[in-house]
């Protein structure tokens, strides 16, 4: 994001655009491209690829919002995936989720205003013995209760505060 206009920096498009230049069927690895670029899919760069690859606005939107891995919005530095499949439901997400929810003050797909945490319900996370779940980025936290969940947060969050 350009720190005077708060726009992106469409240059960075560029060298995306370069890669799939001539493949009509790209839409989608571009917008994987540009979501690794920018962490999410600001409405600028929807409308770059959009009249990049002749298509309107609304049809970029409408493949944006119509699969999970694409991200409209900026995401925290460490996201929160809290795993909502039948194993860990059965084993008492709902109690992690309302202590996570409590300790961080936001909802599911939402964003903590200092940018820290980004908390989203996921289905199955593919490690369901270890059920209840949760993913921080690449880690994976098992056999949850709500303490150790908060606990779980309120370290990370001092690790942040210490870095
Ligand atoms: S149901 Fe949660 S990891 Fe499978």
């Amino acid at each position: 994001m350009c720190e005077t206009c708060a726009k992106s920096d469409l240059t960075r498009l560029d060298a995306v655009f370069k890669e799939f230049e001539g493949d009509e069927h790209a839409l989608i690895s571009i917008l994987q491209k540009a979501q690794e670029i920018y962490g999410y899919l600001p409405t600028d760069v929807i409308y770059a690829v959009a009249e990049h690859v002749g298509v309107s606005p609304a049809k970029v939107m409408g493949v944006a919002t119509f699969y999970t891995q694409f991200r409209l919005q900026p995401v925290g530095r460490n996201l929160i995936m809290l795993c909502k499949g039948t194993a860990c439901h059965v084993n008492g997400a709902d109690a992690i989720a309302k202590a996570l929810q409590d300790e961080l003050g936001i909802g599911d797909g939402e964003t903590t205003p200092d940018g820290l945490f980004s908390l989203k319900e996921v289905a199955c996370l593919g490690c369901c013995s270890l059920s209840p779940v949760m993913m921080v980025n690449e880690t994976a936290y098992g056999s949850l209760t709500p303490d150790k969940a908060r606990e779980i947060v309120r370290r990370i969050k001092a690790e942040g505060a210490a870095s």
